[in-house]
């Protein structure tokens, strides 16, 4: 994966075969985006994905996204350099129980370059949690909530937030990480969105697993571009209209056969088969109507 290392503390910079560098998490033993790197990550899976430059300039309102692990903030600093002729206004809500990779990144952007020219709004972010700033084009406002993600969105505070256009979820493995995957926790991120703005929520995942809690959460769910990684990755929605290749019949059979494909329910991972329920529940769905 890596053809050369530089250590810090809990992470360190890792080369990658493409080239490129991206951070390593030494504690999780996981790579934030282990092959093509951060930035051709971020564009194949949200900017091209999602057209989200054209859907910025067509938005009337405040553009809202939610960064679900923020780590080096590479996902929506590659948002905000796409669009970064574009007039309007966008606000960037990013969640991580941890400030630390940003700025151990921070430290070295001289291997990290998608960060230069955001260094001075990433370090307030760090230091305040907070950060207004105008780089020429649309007005960007950005918040961090350090906390716990999903204990954070299951408070009854988090109804409260600016309601989004795109969702850019980026945890780690479901293996590595199993509370953030969990069937609870994309129920409430469904239930907190708006019916009426349509929101993408597409991930690097394309496992059984994740596609059927999504879909029991709520979500029209879909198969999601390739990123160069992974011939596939995963796109929900809260409108069918989003997702250009919804997962059809001939997926569901396949689920039922699947060894992994019944949601986590608790923050333990484990692999097992559709339960009877699940199953009916799957049946029930509007996609599969
Ligand atoms: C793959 S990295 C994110 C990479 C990041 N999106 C980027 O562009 O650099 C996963 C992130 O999820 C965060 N995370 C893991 N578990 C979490 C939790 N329970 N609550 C909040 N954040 C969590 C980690 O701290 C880490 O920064």
């Amino acid at each position: 994966m890596s053809s050369g290392s530089r250590v810090n503390r809990g992470y360190r910079i890792v080369r990658l075969v493409s080239g490129a560098h991206s951070v390593h998490s030494l504690a999780e033993a996981e790579t934030f985006h282990p092959v093509v790197g951060p930035v051709a990550e971020a564009e194949a899976l949200y900017v091209r994905q999602l057209d989200l430059v054209r859907r910025f300039r067509e938005a009337k309102e405040e553009f809202v996204v939610w960064d679900v692990g923020l780590g080096a903030a590479a996902n929506p600093v590659t948002f905000l350099r796409a669009v970064a002729e574009a007039p309007g206004r966008i606000r960037v809500l990013s969640f991580d129980h941890t400030l630390e990779p940003l700025e151990f990144a921070l430290r070295h952007v001289e291997h990290l370059d998608y960060l230069r020219g955001y260094e001075e709004p990433l370090h307030r972010l760090v230091r305040e949690h907070h950060a207004v700033f105008n780089p020429g084009g649309p007005r960007v406002e950005w918040s961090v909530r350090v906390h716990d993600f999903p204990s954070l969105v299951q408070q009854a505070e988090a109804a409260t937030w600016p309601k989004p256009h795109v969702i850019m979820f980026d945890a780690f493995s479901p293996a590595k990480n199993p509370a953030m995957w969990t069937r609870p926790l994309f129920a409430r991120l469904f239930q907190l969105l708006d019916p009426d703005r349509p929101c993408a929520l597409p991930t690097y995942s394309r496992s059984t697993l994740l596609r059927v809690t999504l879909l029991l959460a709520g979500f029209f769910v879909g198969v999601g571009h390739a990123t160069g990684e992974k011939e596939q990755t995963t796109i929900a929605a809260n409108s069918p209209a989003l997702v250009r290749e919804p997962l059809d019949r001939r997926w569901l059979e396949r689920a039922r056969r699947s060894t992994s494909a019944e949601p986590l329910e608790t923050a333990v991972y484990r692999q097992a088969p559709l339960s009877k329920a699940t199953w009916e529940h799957l049946l029930q769905h509007p996609q599969f109507g």
